[in-house]
């Protein structure tokens, strides 16, 4: 008997349903344990996976690495300037002959065409390890962090602060919405997340009996917040409007009075990471020079403070990725929720 996953790709969060997604976190936290026991779990012993990035990343190519490694099959990174794709050789060609050789794919890049094709062609798991759209890897990392901290995730509220249109927000919008935590998106008008997709929560909301609210009014996006997340005000790709976001975007600067508005007693801080909360970056000296600006969306006394759990779920990253490749490449039975 096959198990409800194998064979699937994940290429953004509502491939699965919100009982697939909570087997997936609840597996992330199994695998977790094993590792810390040093008790072996090589589900994919054998298997060879592909690792294709377009964009730069640490955390994502990290943990697809260590986690292939770790289920016992072999990681190969195929870098922007390694292969063909794109260049000389189409999505599709490049799909047929990495699926007729690797048994998985993981993909960083701009479009979620490309993603998608990949995973039409190829034959094989493809995983979504950032796009412009979606972040699904990231959920699933986030979510298992929220649940180690508050044991639960339904009722939570999660405030999004900052840029509401980009792969994070969208990402988290969705999930939230499908897993029946409240979420707010707290963004600038200008920001706010596309129509469909708000359009596409509440639906999922009505569902999970979650709450949805798109606002520019920051008292009231994060009164209520468990959990505050930014991420960065420019993402990868969008470099020139560093000026237009920092304009618009400073007034939702994470910082120590943002983090007191809530009305909760134990409300966290998150955020996927890279940030730029000090000056230890060449973009951040550039910045400072630039414009000023000494930290970003975030402070370093927020990001440094004791509810700041960043690193938590950057460490989540592995774990949660292994899960997701374990149940859909492995040999596991995992019944129907
Ligand atoms: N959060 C995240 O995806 O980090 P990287 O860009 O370093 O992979
Ligand atoms: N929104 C960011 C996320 C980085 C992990 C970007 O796309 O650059």
């Amino acid at each position: 008997m096959t198990s409800i996953f194998q064979g699937k790709s994940f290429l953004k969060e509502n491939d699965f349903k919100k009982e697939e997604l909570l087997y997936l976190i609840d597996f992330a936290a199994h695998l977790k344990d094993l590792k810390q026991q040093n008790i072996s779990h090589k589900y994919l012993a054998g298997k060879n996976i592909a690792l294709l990035f377009e964009k730069t990343s640490t955390r994502t190519r990290a943990a697809f690495t260590t986690a292939a490694i770790d289920l016992g099959a072999h990681p190969e990174y195929l870098g922007k300037n390694d292969i063909q794709l794109g260049k000389k050789e189409s999505v599709e060609d490049t799909a047929k002959v990495l699926g007729s050789m690797f048994d998985g794919i993981e993909y960083r890049g701009f479009s979620q065409k490309t993603v998608e094709a990949l995973a039409e062609y190829s034959g094989v798991p493809v995983w979504n390890g950032l796009t412009d759209e979606w972040h699904p890897t990231q959920m699933l990392a986030d979510f298992l962090t929220i649940k180690e901290h508050f044991g639960k995730l339904e009722g939570l509220t999660l405030a999004y602060v900052g840029d509401g249109r980009n792969n994070v927000a969208n990402s988290l919008l969705i999930t939230s919405a499908i897993l029946g935590i409240n979420i707010s998106i707290v963004t600038p008008e200008k920001l706010f997340p596309e129509n469909d997709l708000i359009v596409m929560a509440e639906e999922y909301a009505k569902a999970s009996k979650g709450n949805v609210l798109i606002t520019d009014d920051i008292d009231q996006g994060v009164a209520q917040a468990d959990i505050i997340y930014t991420d960065v005000w420019v993402s990868m790709g969008e470099e020139e409007t560093f000026k237009e976001r920092i304009e618009l975007l400073l007034p939702y600067q994470v910082n120590q009075e943002l983090m007191m508005k809530t009305q909760k007693n134990e409300t966290i801080f998150l955020h996927c990471l890279p940030a730029f909360h000090d000056l230890e970056t060449e973009v951040a000296k550039e910045t400072k020079k630039k414009y000023g600006l000494k930290e970003m969306e975030v402070t370093d006394e927020v990001f440094r403070g004791k509810n700041a759990l960043q690193f938590q779920q950057a460490e989540n990253r592995m774990h949660t990725i292994k899960a997701v490749m374990a149940a859909t490449l492995g040999n596991l039975f995992i019944p129907k929720a």
